[in-house]
């Protein structure tokens, strides 16, 4: 989604600022903009297109001037994506200058009680209206008319603010969106993601809800919504900086796919210890744990399909309902949830909105939340019961890959957690996939060395047009997962099938040649999957099988095979999902797709 960076100090901004855009870019956008304080003027350049654009408009910054500054990088909500469109707005004196994330659902009355009252707009954004606002209701006080503005916004937001007659500062607002302050030297930042900042400083401030920031040079201030101050611990980010960087590596993607042993093993071992499941994130009795009745998955795309293989594998394991719920549906149903619901969040962000909001749909109807989050004190993180951290490190891509492994990771704890509490897995099951699941991140490392296969199957099939993936039980999860995977980065469309559901409808788009990539890791099941593969090879299919090494026969039925370590059956997902990203990332390669920047999409979607 959009980013914001914004910057005070002693040096020229704009050559910073598009920095520190670039570093943004991993969220998805479609035009670019910064505005900066010249000698008291605002001086605004924008356009649509990728930041190279603006580079160009701006000779790298140079032909702006000035010290302190915002930029933006937009994802169209309101208004197609142009120049126009393009953030900072301009009030209509051009006293005002505004970058916004988020989304101001009631943005039309504004504009409609605006315009009656003699302001024109040049924009289809909601954001312009903001910086209309701030004109309309601007008396000479910046503070009470943050204030004043703010009382008038419905929805959310995080919002750098340049005011041309107070243009030694920043003014920092958020609401549902997030937004940091990063402190340095003689220089401050404002930033929606933190490698936006990381190579200029640590020490960050995040705003929460309702909190407004007045950003000098060389002081900070933040205060509530009754101007009353509020007192900040600096948090410091200890990210290694390559953890945000390419290093070498083509993409962010692949490079993400290379870490997932790490992230993995970096995952499952602060739980550890003495050869127990350790999780003390969790603050519920064994007597409360009891005497839940249902467990609710809530969360979105790949979160969502983590979801689905752990509705698998917690039915199996502790033979309670499990309900795997899109957040952005469950919000909207009336659900039934209460106090002996437990409730599952899994988000990489933590700041989804469908999900942050299914979350306190949950909370609201008295369900305990766990949520399983990537992104330290993120606001799903903040508002949920319990959190237990993946510890993927930040992800770039915009596709997801390691930190769908580590939720993976954190649902086997779980799973091992309750089943022992709850007496559902013996002593010895429980060793045995304790040390089962101490044996991933190598078998993840030994697929990712033998990936050469893989590389050489998307170099035959990736001109495929449809593709379908199907599978059984945990391996239809996966499927979802494949499909979304090669769907979102290749544009090339493909379908999740339950292998079983194909001859009720399906089949009949199954012609020759057709590319059907057959999961069959679920060992009961391996049999029937076969069953599937043979009816759709019979009508022509092409197909692409992933098995595990003992089910060598599979190969008389599919035309290649790619086999996966054993491992037990609730852990195979796992290993499955590594040369399905693979599969995605070379045939995007090969089609030479932005991989990590797919069309139209964004990291972290905080819009509803
Ligand atoms: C797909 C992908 C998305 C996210 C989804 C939820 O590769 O990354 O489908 O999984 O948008 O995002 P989070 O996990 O941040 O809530």
């Amino acid at each position: 989604m959009c980013g914001i960076v914004g910057y005070i100090g002693e040096e020229q901004a704009a050559p910073l600022l598009l920095t520190g855009l670039e570093k943004l870019e991993y969220r998805g956008y479609d035009s670019a903009g910064l505005c900066l304080n010249d000698n008291g003027a605002l001086v605004v350049k924008k356009s649509k297109g990728k930041l190279e654009v603006l580079k160009n408009l701006t000779d790298d910054g140079k032909i702006l001037h000035g010290t302190v500054g915002i930029g933006h990088t937009r994802w169209a909500t309101h208004g197609e994506p142009s120049d126009v469109n393009a953030h900072p707005h301009l009030s209509e004196s051009g006293r005002f200058a505004v970058v916004h994330n988020g989304i101001i659902e009631n943005y039309i009355f504004l504009r409609e009680m605006l315009m009656s009252r003699g302001l024109s707009f040049r924009s289809n954004t909601d954001t312009e209206v903001i910086a209309q606002l701030f004109e309309y209701y601007y008396k000479g006080d910046i503070m009470d008319t943050v204030i004043r503005v703010m009382s008038k916004l419905d929805g959310s937001y995080a919002l750098g603010i340049l005011c041309r007659d107070n243009p030694d500062e920043i003014i920092a607002v958020r609401k549902e969106s997030p937004l940091i302050i990063g402190l340095g030297e003689k220089e401050n930042y404002i930033a929606s993601d933190i490698p936006a900042i990381l190579d200029k400083t640590r020490n960050i401030y995040r705003l929460e809800n309702n909190e407004i920031a007045v950003i000098k040079r060389d002081s900070v201030q933040i205060f509530n919504t009754d101007k009353m101050p509020v007192k900040k611990e600096t948090e410091k980010i200890d990210w290694d900086i390559h953890a945000a960087e390419k290093d070498g590596y083509e993409h962010f993607m692949f490079k993400e796919i290379m870490e997932q042993p790490k992230a993995f093993l970096n995952t499952i071992h602060p739980h550890l210890k003495n050869g127990r499941v350790v999780l003390d994130e969790i603050h519920l009795s064994a007597e409360e744990i009891r005497s839940f009745r249902k467990i609710n998955i809530l969360a979105c795309g790949s979160a969502y399909h983590v979801g689905v293989v752990a509705k698998y594998v917690f039915e199996k394991i502790l033979r309670i309902p499990v309900e795997a719920d899109l957040a952005s549906e469950f919000r909207y149903r009336d659900p039934i949830v209460d106090d002996k619901t437990l409730t599952i969040v899994i988000s990489q962000s933590g700041e989804t909105a469908d999900t942050k909001e299914a979350m306190k749909e949950a909370q609201r109807r008295g369900s305990h939340v766990i949520a399983i989050v990537n992104v330290l004190g993120s606001a799903i993180a903040k508002e949920s019961d319990d959190v237990i951290y993946t510890m993927a490190g930040p992800e770039i891509a915009v596709a997801t890959t390691k930190a769908y492994s580590t939720q993976l990771a954190v649902i086997y704890l779980m799973a091992l957690y309750f089943g022992d509490l709850l007496g559902k897995i013996s002593p010895e099951e429980y060793q045995i996939y304790l040390q089962e699941l101490q044996t991933i991140p190598d078998k993840i490392q030994q697929i990712l060395d033998n990936r050469e296969q893989v590389q050489y199957l998307a170099s035959r099939l990736f001109n495929a047009e449809d593709i379908f993936f199907i599978g059984r039980n945990i391996d239809y999860a996966l499927s979802l997962e494949g499909s979304l995977k090669l769907k979102e980065i290749s544009y090339i469309h493909s379908e999740a099938y339950a292998a079983g559901e194909l001859k009720h409808g399906t089949i009949s788009l199954i012609e020759k040649g057709t590319l059907v990539i057959a999961l069959a890791t679920h060992e009961e099941l391996i049999s029937k999957t076969r069953s599937n593969m043979v009816e759709v090879h019979s009508r022509g299919a092409y197909i692409l099988c992933l098995t595990t090494e003992k089910h060598q026969d599979l190969k008389s039925v599919a035309q290649s095979t790619i086999f996966l370590p054993q491992t037990c059956d609730m852990m195979l997902p796992s290993l499955a999902v590594i040369p399905l990203q693979l599969f995605a990332y070379y045939v995007a390669a090969l089609k030479g797709c932005d991989i990590d920047k797919p069309r139209n999409l964004a990291k972290s979607v905080t819009v509803e």
